[in-house]
């Protein structure tokens, strides 16, 4: 890594990109570098990884039957379907929990599998008539499934459960995989929203990450998805290797222009599932933190600039509300269906087993649950104001608490977060979505995470 509490290398970086943008990011740096370390990520983990669940299997399956038993049959729910499979391969820069689809899938086995699992879900008589904000289909890539595996699966769940046209059904999709006859198929099936996974518009850099589309494709793509009237959004990502300024803000200028609904910016991420690929294609490559931390405020104030607003710390938007981000502020249960998909009942979390476990088979009975857990005192306390934070929605009521009330009065006089000017709440800076790991540590553990 580059030296990172350098300032000069700070400076050095400012002084390379476009002046409209310098004097922004100083103050913004000034305002919390006093405070808070902003090179430092460490995202805090899922209760039930620091703590081990306490049930298992049939034990998951009778406690969230127990906590539905006691809700009310008109609160909405949100669901969430994880379709790890990626149609023409693995791109070597993804992270995610996606696998490339060759001539051993059984994607069939899978379906079957998930429609299982689905119908299980909706023998519960407590859901019949929840009403469904949300379906979210992420992925991998959810369309790599047949189009007549991917009708059953969401006519099971449009029959299953309350789903009407005010549902959200959103899919993640690979561009190179639409065209105009695959969006009336999805449009027949009541899909309202797609994000396309965009990364960059650098051409050159499109294909070496291995990306199929080309970005001078991906304007008409939205274009089409939104003359359809679906709502366009896409992913893009900061700091990938070889990446240059001037080519990240063309990124987002051309998505702005071609009026893409909805954008989440990510920062790269290397793991163990994508470190091989980095090291062998770019083995110069070394991660810039201060430079990732430039990326993201230049990105943010273009797209605040152009008129979006942040309805998740990394997701910005004007058409599109975002439902699945935001179904813990509005109080909603989340049934997670699919491998290695996290749910929650009221306060008790789930995870379904990895694609392995979740694929063996089970004589037919529907248990794929890895654990599940009753959220902990200390999150069930502050989960409120954890779940604010994370959707830029904070109300200065939820950090009244003695614990929390001095974090709310740092947050705004450092300039972490600022009141919005319509409405009665706070919505973090760039550097509160930048910060926003630390910020969720400071409200959970109440730990000094301060300088
Ligand atoms: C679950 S993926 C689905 C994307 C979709 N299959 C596609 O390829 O277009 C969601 C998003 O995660 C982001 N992502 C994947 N790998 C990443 C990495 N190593 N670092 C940061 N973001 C990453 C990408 O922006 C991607 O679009
Ligand atoms: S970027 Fe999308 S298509 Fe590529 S491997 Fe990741 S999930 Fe699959």
């Amino acid at each position: 890594m580059v030296s990172l509490n350098s300032e000069e290398h700070f400076n050095r970086l400012v002084s390379k990109i476009p002046d409209e943008f310098q004097e922004h990011i100083y103050a913004a740096r000034n305002s919390v570098k006093d405070i808070y370390s902003v090179f430092e990520h460490n995202m805090p983990v899922p209760v039930w990884q620091s703590k081990g669940f306490n049930d298992t299997d049939i034990q998951v399956w009778e406690q969230i039957c127990r906590k539905l038993k006691n809700s009310s049959k008109d609160d909405p729910v949100s669901i969430y379907l994880h379709i790890p499979f990626c149609k023409d391969g693995k791109c070597g820069f993804c992270d995610c929990l996606s696998i490339a689809v060759n001539k051993g899938t059984d994607l069939k086995r899978f379906t079957e599998i998930l429609i299982n699992e689905i119908r299980t879900w909706s023998e519960i008589p407590e859901l019949k008539n929840k009403p469904v904000s949300v379906i979210y289909l992420g992925g991998g890539t959810p369309n790599s499934l047949s189009d007549n595996d991917f009708k059953r699966v969401l006519q099971e769940l449009a029959e299953g459960f309350n789903v009407s046209s005010k549902t959200q059904i959103s899919v993640e999709c690979r561009a190179h995989l639409l065209n105009n006859e695959k969006l009336d198929f999805l449009k027949s099936l009541n899909v309202t929203r797609i994000s396309i996974g965009i990364q960059t518009m650098e051409e050159k850099l499109r294909n070496r990450i291995g990306r199929h589309s080309k970005a001078s494709e991906i304007p008409d793509i939205i274009r089409t998805i939104k003359d359809k009237g679906i709502i366009a959004c896409g992913d893009i990502i900061y700091g990938l290797p070889d990446q240059t300024v001037t080519g990240y803000i063309k990124t987002i200028n051309d998505l702005i222009i071609a009026g893409i609904d909805g954008i989440s910016v990510y920062r790269f991420n290397i793991s163990d599932r994508n470190n091989d690929f980095i090291r062998q294609t770019f083995p110069y490559f070394k991660k810039d933190e201060m430079l990732n931390y430039i990326l993201f405020h230049i990105g943010h104030r273009m797209l605040i600039g152009s008129g979006y607003k942040k309805n998740h710390f990394i997701h910005f938007s004007k058409a599109d509300d975002n439902s699945y981000y935001r179904h813990l502020l509005r109080g909603e249960d989340l049934i997670a269906i699919g491998p290695t998909s996290d749910g929650i009942i009221d306060t008790y979390r789930y995870r379904n087993h990895p694609l392995k476990e979740y694929l063996t088979d089970k004589n037919g009975t529907f248990l794929h649950f890895e654990g599940g857990m009753e959220e902990p005192p200390e999150v069930k306390r502050n989960r409120k104001a954890a779940t604010q934070v994370m959707c830029s929605y904070i109300e200065k009521e939820t950090f009244q608490k003695p614990e929390l009330k001095n974090l709310f009065d740092i947050w705004v006089n450092h300039k972490i977060i600022e009141k919005d000017d319509m409405e009665n709440t706070y919505h973090l800076t760039a550097n509160g979505s930048w910060l926003v790991d630390q910020l969720l540590r400071e409200i959970y553990h109440n730990t000094k995470e301060r300088k």
